[in-house]
């Protein structure tokens, strides 16, 4: 019998979907796997494919032990397809088909919605591991060198999964979806990442841990919206996806709050009170708390930008056809339809910006960014906490979200982080205050040394308060093995 919790290793690719009696699929993922590799290969820095990294591998579906820690090189990682268990008589939990059951092929009327929604999912996955593959050079200890790879192995992972559902269910065009998500490339001229945010570079391991706190967070709403698909390989295939997701947000947020906590200690060794002393802070070679705030107010804004439209009629429809629902959609409790409901919605109207009430079907994606600032603004307070705990005067905080966007409503005005509209010129001189300058950039980037010894850590950022798989503060989570 086929075992759909446990991972099977009778095929060249692990998976719990029973590859090795679907010969068609099988042969045409196999037929991908080489350029995978080679793209793999092409990307991460040499000097890191031999060295052993202590990784976890998913080896179950199973909630309660899914995954295996062992040292593995990297690209001898087992990428695989694992899909979460069939929910027994599982229906459509919203749109006009609510209730029916859900599909286990692709609807034949929303074949091209469905592909174009898995294949933006697809393409941010590998973007993400492109936007980090210098990072290992600079990485501040062997911790946190093992979580890059480890989030660098799941989003792997991650593009193996919606590959797995074109090559399944989208026959030839599937075919070419899937060779082009390895054509397409993260800030390519020619071939780029389709959304903007994943073609910005990630210079450094501050903006690293603002982009797993961040944009995959934003990852996290879009599976979570997935997940509730009426078309049920989809849905299965994000649920399992959460469960890795959740340890990229971990590294972002205490890779955040270790720097915080650092910067902190330093400050009150040195005996400086005030946070902005910048130049005296920098001396102690850490990061000083307003660039920080800087940090994360361009990439939460850059995140925001990724909800697309706030008024979008492919978001109602893709609602509306049951493909896509809403961030847990099964809690919410309404019709699931929204023919009558309305919606808040912000607009900037005669220089002022104001709210309106819309049909809710068309305010989708402004839902779920709103779901994605309250998920986000949780993690903010635990960032406080530190500054608080060792009592500096300081207080981070998400800006408005107006602030610096490129996409939707409020991309036509300049607007402050706390909400108010000013004029472009005023915003030439004062955005340096808000966002990163070149001169930000270059003195984080001075700091961005490798600390490869085990138990030790960079200047700018505080050892972990407990280990990976409850390791020792010495473990030596990457052995390293330079050319
Ligand atoms: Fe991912
Ligand atoms: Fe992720």
């Amino acid at each position: 019998m086929l075992d759909l919790i446990n991972v099977s290793y009778d095929t060249q690719i692990p998976n719990n979907v029973g590859l090795s009696s679907d010969k068609r699929v099988l042969k045409a993922l196999e037929k991908w796997h080489p350029g995978y590799i080679n793209w793999w290969n092409d990307l991460i820095p040499d000097n890191f494919q031999q060295s052993l990294v202590y990784l976890r591998t998913a080896v179950s579906v199973d909630p309660k032990g899914w995954t295996k820690f062992d040292y593995v090189k990297m690209p001898e990682y087992r990428w695989g397809i694992l899909l979460a268990p069939q929910v027994e008589d599982r229906t459509v939990p919203c749109g006009e088909h609510i209730g029916e059951p859900a599909w286990q092929e692709v609807p034949g009327e929303y074949r091209s919605l469905l592909r174009r929604l898995i294949v933006i999912q697809g393409d941010t996955e590998p973007a993400s591991v492109e936007q980090q593959r210098f990072l290992g050079k600079t990485a501040p200890s062997l911790y946190d060198l093992r979580n890059l790879f480890q989030v660098n192995v799941e989003e792997g992972r991650h593009l193996w999964a919606m590959v797995y559902l074109l090559h399944k269910y989208f026959g030839a065009d599937g075919r070419e979806e899937a060779d082009d998500l390895l054509r397409r490339s993260s800030g390519s001229e020619e071939a780029p990442r389709m959304l903007g945010a994943f073609n910005e570079e990630t210079p450094d391991w501050l903006s690293f841990f603002m982009f797993t706190y961040f944009t995959d967070r934003d990852g996290k709403m879009q599976l979570e919206s997935l997940a509730q698909s009426g078309f049920d390989p989809l849905s299965r295939s994000c649920r399992f996806m959460l469960t890795e997701e959740a340890h990229h947000m971990f590294v972002g947020e205490t890779g955040v709050g270790r720097t915080i906590q650092r910067t902190c200690e330093a400050m009150n060794e040195a005996g400086i009170e005030d946070p902005y002393d910048i130049d005296r802070i920098r001396e102690l070679g850490v990061i000083d708390l307003p660039t920080i705030q800087k940090k994360l107010n361009l990439h939460y804004t850059l995140s925001l930008d990724l909800f697309g439209q706030e008024i979008s009629t492919n978001a109602a429809n893709a609602f509306n056809s049951g493909i896509k629902g809403r961030f847990l959609e099964h809690r919410i409790d309404d019709d699931h339809r929204l023919n009558s409901a309305t919606y808040n919605v912000c607009s900037v109207v005669d220089g002022k910006i104001v709210t309106e009430e819309v049909p809710a079907l068309t305010a989708i994606n402004m839902r779920l960014r709103d779901d994605y600032v309250h998920d986000a603004s949780g993690g903010i307070g635990r960032w406080n906490k530190i500054i608080e705990k060792v009592g500096v005067q300081f207080a981070l905080a998400l800006p408005h979200e107006g602030f610096h966007r490129k996409i939707g409503v409020f991309s036509t005005v300049a607007i402050t982080p706390t909400g108010e509209i000013i004029s472009s010129d005023a915003w030439e001189t004062r955005s340096k205050d808000w966002l990163p300058t070149k001169a930000d950039g270059d003195f984080i980037q001075s700091l961005m040394k490798p600390c490869y010894e085990p138990g030790q850590y960079a200047s700018w950022i505080a050892p972990p308060r407990v280990g990976i798989d409850n390791k020792p503060g010495d473990f030596e989570y990457v052995k390293l093995h330079m050319a």
